[in-house]
């Protein structure tokens, strides 16, 4: 591990973003922003102090685990910055401090904040250049000054520290809007490394949905497709989309023959890479015998979950003369979900006009496309 310490400050109540919980317990995507914050450090970060507001220590201490030391935060961010400077174990020569807003700078941007420290910069910020122009002004809102655009960051956190600096830097108790200011103000030169776009500060619910693009760009989606068919055999009952056909002939196979629910977990296994029907379910495998369209989907579900996937979506399309599949897509749709942990499906039929595949009305076949997601 490295001897880097962080602090998140969490302790703001989120007044601009107007929710009635603290801005660090909005979820953004599949997590808490203070949980986004933990994971971009925690891989980087020897011990972690969460400066929390008051009254949520418990509930924010429960989502992150017993690892991190979580303190009630101050009134300013910089009271909540001393108060996690003073739970510090004290082991660690450097420390990053971050917000918890900022809950989508990645590992990467830390490492290299890190990496500058480890080169012998005492402080670190990442900052980007600036888009519009700035005009300093008076009070009367008149012009004082243009400084050149060129000379100026807009800054970011992580921020990191020599940590006898920084307790240096806030010995004095000033309030500053970030830590940098107060190491600068003792006289230490501060290095701008660059910042990143989606470090940006969660503060209005617009930033957050600015922020979830972001989190769709760091997720990997995977597509597959299945296909499935099989002969109709007089005397066996029909299955097909997780659904029992009285007064169908039914097709031949070892399981119940759902060609519909089988071509979704191919569909699935695809987009996972995580090999195919039959090497999953197949002839060696004797304790899936004979079992439904319904288990294969769940045992399907149950494996693409363990390999960390989530479904976007699923369509089937079934491809056959018989049965009419309209009346009971609803309950098709239903059943498929359900089996598949409430994920969205759609259900499709169609004919091949007498041609090819299943045209002659020699059996029924399938065709499903998957799209899962695995979060970055
Ligand atoms: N923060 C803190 N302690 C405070 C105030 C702010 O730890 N007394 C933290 C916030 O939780 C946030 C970061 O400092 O992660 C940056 O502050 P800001 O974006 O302004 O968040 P809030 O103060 O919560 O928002 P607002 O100003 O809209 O109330
Ligand atoms: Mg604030």
């Amino acid at each position: 591990m490295s001897q880097c310490a962080a602090i998140i400050a969490a302790a703001g109540s989120g007044e601009r973003f107007g929710a009635t919980l603290p801005k660090a317990l909005i979820t953004l995507g599949n997590r808490t922003l203070i949980e986004h914050a933990v994971a971009a450090l925690a891989p980087i970060a020897s011990e972690i102090v969460i400066c929390a507001p008051a009254g949520y220590e418990k509930q924010i201490q429960e989502l992150v685990g017993a690892d991190i030391t979580v303190v009630t935060g101050g009134t300013t961010r910089s009271d909540s910055v001393r108060a996690g400077i003073a739970a510090l174990t004290g082991k660690n020569k450097y420390v990053l401090v971050h917000d918890a807003a900022r809950a989508l700078a990645s590992t990467q941007l830390a490492k290299n904040v890190l990496a500058a420290l480890e080169k012998g910069e005492v402080a670190i910020i990442p900052g980007l250049e600036l888009i519009d122009t700035v005009k300093s002004v008076d009070a009367g809102g008149h012009v004082t000054s243009t400084p050149d655009r060129a000379s100026l960051r807009r800054v970011q956190t992580p921020q990191g520290f020599d940590l006898e600096i920084l307790k240096k830097a806030h010995s004095s108790g000033a309030n500053a809007t970030d830590d940098g200011a107060l190491v600068e103000a003792i006289g230490h030169k501060v290095l701008i490394i660059n910042g990143e776009d989606r470090a940006l500060k969660i503060t209005t619910p617009a930033d957050l949905a600015t922020a979830l693009s972001t989190l769709g760009d760091s997720s990997e989606f995977r597509t597959g497709v299945g296909v499935d068919a099989h002969a109709f055999e007089e005397g066996r009952e029909l299955w097909l989309a997780g659904l029992h056909w009285p007064n169908e002939v039914g097709v031949a196979g070892h399981s119940d023959g759902d060609v519909a629910a089988h071509a979704i977990c191919d569909a699935l296994f695809a987009a996972g890479q995580l090999g195919d029907l039959g090497s999953n379910f197949g002839t060696d495998k004797p304790e899936y015998a004979g079992a439904s369209g319904v288990t294969l989907l769940k045992e399907t579900m149950q494996k693409i979950s363990s390999a960390g996937y989530s479904i976007s979506n699923v369509t089937v399309q079934i491809i056959g003369n018989r049965p009419k599949l309209t009346s009971r897509r609803s309950e098709a749709i239903a059943t498929l979900s359900a089996a598949l942990g409430g994920a969205n499906v759609s259900v499709l039929a169609t004919t091949t006009d007498g041609m090819g595949l299943t045209g002659e009305g020699r059996g029924i076949a399938a065709i499903a496309s998957a799209l899962l997601i695995k979060q970055g």
